[in-house]
């Protein structure tokens, strides 16, 4: 009478670990699912201007711009003309954003610069994202200082036009 009811007890306690186990395979396989499928679009999707300028420069510029914008990326070491400090507000004020987008599009030996500056001639049929990344090149110097500097390039014929904030200036 012990023996069987034994064995049985052992088969119960068997399948209650088979059952215990079998919803736990399922679970995980279910979590799976989602998280691929999810996934696909994020990829396909298609970028914003904004989203794919980002993409631009990470991708292409920072290796010799450097992500802080100094000209500090790994490609610059090699450069004899060392790329362009964009966190410069004088150089900022200097350029205008057309003149940026023509030296981005045709390179450095487009606009009479070095030919180290490289073309991104693709982006003359993006010109959304053209300019997105131009805002990102803008993007490393106070927008407020930009427009004091400018201000001050044009000299204090600018100035004198200008609302009462500028009384303020004189201190140098
Ligand atoms: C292979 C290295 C390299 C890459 C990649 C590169 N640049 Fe440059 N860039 C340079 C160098 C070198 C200069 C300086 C050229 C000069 O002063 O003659 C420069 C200069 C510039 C200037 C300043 C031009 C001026 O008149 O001072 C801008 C703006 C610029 N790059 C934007 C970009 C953007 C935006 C990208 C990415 C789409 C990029 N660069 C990718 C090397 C690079």
């Amino acid at each position: 009478m012990s023996r069987p009811s034994r064995l049985s007890r052992l088969s119960r306690l068997f399948v209650l670990v088979l059952l215990a186990t079998l919803p736990a395979c399922s679970k995980s396989e279910k979590k799976e699912a989602p998280i691929a499928a999810e996934k696909k679009p994020v990829v396909k999707k298609d970028l914003s201007p904004a989203e794919e300028a980002v993409k631009v420069f990470n991708g292409r510029c920072a290796v010799c711009h450097g992500q802080s914008g100094t000209g500090d990326g790994p490609g610059a070491a090699a450069l004899k003309v060392k790329p362009r400090n964009y966190t410069s507000v004088e150089w900022q004020a200097s350029v205008e954003d057309d003149y940026l987008k023509k030296i981005i599009v045709g390179g450095g030996a487009s606009v009479g610069k070095d030919p180290g500056m490289a073309a991104n001639p693709d982006l003359a049929d993006k010109p959304e994202v053209l300019a997105e990344v131009v805002k990102k090149v803008r993007s490393f110097v106070d927008a407020a200082e930009l427009e004091k500097a400018r201000a001050a390039a044009k000299g204090g014929e600018a100035g004198a036009k200008a609302d009462g904030e500028k009384a303020a200036e004189p201190e140098k």
